[in-house]
């Protein structure tokens, strides 16, 4: 026997599909093969990019030092065998739009891929980014028929992280000392819970006057319009990948990290048939948990809100694809 026909140790690397070469697509195909996290199909419909992208990637892996590979395609059939499935894909919002203004574009695209890519890796775990995020996590998931811990959408790492980095810049604090929970839907009705936040261990509500946390949770609703805004011509992209990133890593490595992201909710919080954002426990099952906080009456019934205006959005997708 040829020696190079038998291998003592399983030669298969872990592999993720990342649905969209655009900004988002691409840092976090970046992340996760320079943190070697996994092997890389970067996947776009525009004929060209994601092959160049994956070799101008391929062309840093001598200099950056790292082992994971990334290849580019417009076709699905070489995404086959995926551990999870990331989709960035859609328009991004451009400014003065709504997350929700994005609806009716961004359900059509995020249903195809999804049904494409995993009809390919049927094993995956699927992560959505596109926005209105929850609305387009429930909508993914109803498409794919997949149980709903294999479905998860990205929103409350970065909402969380953003509040991070205000209390970081407010305090001259150090971000990795601060954690912060953010719940809800991704959109202007998200509910940062500032009484869940805390410097080492100290609440921020004894570290700030509340004037001041007021400001920061209304900064961190409108963080993501804010960055727009600068921009003009797209929206944050290095916060989202980096938060997308953490969520396939827990996942891939088995972390159980507890993460807030958009989950399937069946009665928890008081809700039932929606995706919104809660404290998960993330590992290589998907959602192998779900964290339920106690809040206040006040603190219940905004979360609620937040879950009305999503819930009316899911009806407006599901209707639009279903007319597709
Ligand atoms: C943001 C957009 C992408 O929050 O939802 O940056």
């Amino acid at each position: 026997m040829n020696s190079l026909e038998y291998s003592p140790i399983a030669c298969q690397s872990l592999q993720v599909t990342v649905v969209g070469a655009g900004n988002v697509g691409r840092t976090l195909a970046q992340r996760l093969v320079q943190k070697n996290v996994a092997n890389v199909v970067l996947l776009d419909i525009v004929p060209g990019l994601p092959q160049g992208i994956a070799l101008d990637l391929m062309s840093a892996q001598s200099v950056e030092e790292y082992d994971n590979k990334i290849v580019g395609t417009n076709e699905y059939e070489a995404t086959a065998g995926s551990d999870v499935v990331v989709i960035t894909a859609g328009l991004p919002r451009k400014p003065g739009m709504s997350r929700d203004d994005l609806l009716g574009k961004n359900a059509n695209i995020v249903a195809q891929a999804a049904r494409e890519a995993l009809r390919y890796s049927p094993t995956a775990i699927l992560i959505v980014v596109t926005n209105p995020l929850d609305v387009m996590t429930y909508l993914a998931w109803k498409v794919t028929g997949l149980p709903p811990q294999r479905v998860i959408g990205m929103a409350g790492v970065l909402d969380s992280a953003r509040l991070k980095a205000f209390i970081a810049m407010k305090l001259g604090a150090c971000p990795s000392d601060i954690n912060t929970l953010v719940l809800g839907g991704h959109g202007d009705l998200m509910l940062p819970l500032p009484r869940y936040c805390t410097v080492s261990g100290v609440p921020i509500t004894e570290l700030m006057p509340s004037q001041t946390i007021a400001e920061l949770v209304e900064r961190t609703r409108n963080g993501g319009a804010e960055i727009a805004a600068l921009l003009q011509t797209g929206t944050a992209y290095y916060a989202p990948a980096s938060s997308a990133g953490v969520m396939v890593e827990s996942i891939l490595r088995n972390q159980s990290r507890i993460l807030p992201a958009a989950t399937y909710l069946d009665g928890m919080y008081g809700l039932k048939d929606i995706f919104l954002g809660v404290p998960c426990r993330l590992g290589c099952r998907g959602v192998e948990d779900i964290l339920e906080v106690q809040l206040t009456p006040e603190e219940k019934d905004a979360l609620h809100l937040s879950a009305e205006a999503v819930r009316r959005n899911i009806d407006v997708a599901l209707a639009m694809v279903k007319d597709s």
